[in-house]
């Protein structure tokens, strides 16, 4: 059977290694999460082989062409998913700064990954005691590891798709190599990660209030 539209064009951005699956697999077996939240996701549906209830938020007109077939990225889905029950995915067309039609406080775990600062206008989605998991891409994990509201529990590390997250050793994950100042105003007006001493692929936060 010819693939799908939505298929071919999942496969033109995210075939092969590009997928990056290893990241979702690995915070898979780490925590179970019932609601997952994924702003700035492009077509990134990898995250729905994973974890059976994802919403989507992309204001991209590819992104709403891709998931326009839900039918067909459901079906996608299906075939690769590693859980049992029905896939639920549901995309919102907007900007993650602005109002989507989700309840506050109703997600367990908020994905961040090279998409801008999604930290803090999309906290108040995220339970108290949830978990944000950002990488450093733009600069998002560095902020929310100076926000009160977030505490660092974990990174994630390792190499390819053989990623485990890590929970101990955490204090230099955010010293920087060369001396440095980091504020809101500084993270964000530089847009781009820092190097820092220890670096990981993602790093994991429980919203503390
Ligand atoms: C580089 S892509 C990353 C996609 C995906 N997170 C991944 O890791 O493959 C960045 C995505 O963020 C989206 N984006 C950037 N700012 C956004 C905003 N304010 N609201 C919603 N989406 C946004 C862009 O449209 C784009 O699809």
């Amino acid at each position: 059977m010819a693939p799908s539209a939505a298929e071919a064009l999942y496969e033109k951005h995210y075939g092969g290694d590009r997928a990056r699956r290893g990241l979702f697999d690995a915070l898979a077996r780490w925590c179970t999460p019932r609601r997952v939240l994924y702003p700035g996701s492009f077509l990134h549906v990898t995250a729905s082989f994973v974890f059976p209830s994802v919403v989507y938020v992309d204001t991209d007109r590819t992104a709403k062409r891709f998931f326009a077939s839900m039918d067909d990225v459901v079906a996608l889905v299906a075939r690769n998913k590693a859980y049992r029950q029905k896939p639920k995915l549901t995309f919102h067309s907007a900007s993650y700064e602005a109002d989507f039609d989700e309840p506050e406080g109703s997600f367990d775990l908020l994905l961040s990954l090279y998409a801008g600062f999604i930290s803090q206008p999309c906290k108040r989605f995220l339970k108290v005691g949830g978990v944000l998991a950002a990488n450093d891409s733009h600069g998002d994990a560095g902020l929310a590891s100076i926000d009160p509201d977030y505490s660092l529990i974990g990174v994630v590390r390792g190499r390819g798709d053989r990623l485990r997250v890590e929970e101990d050793g955490l204090e230099a994950s955010f010293e920087p190599k060369k001396p440095m100042t980091r504020t809101e105003a500084s993270l964000r007006e530089r847009g781009r990660g820092v190097a820092y001493t220890k670096s990981a692929v993602a790093y994991l936060f429980r919203r503390t209030r």
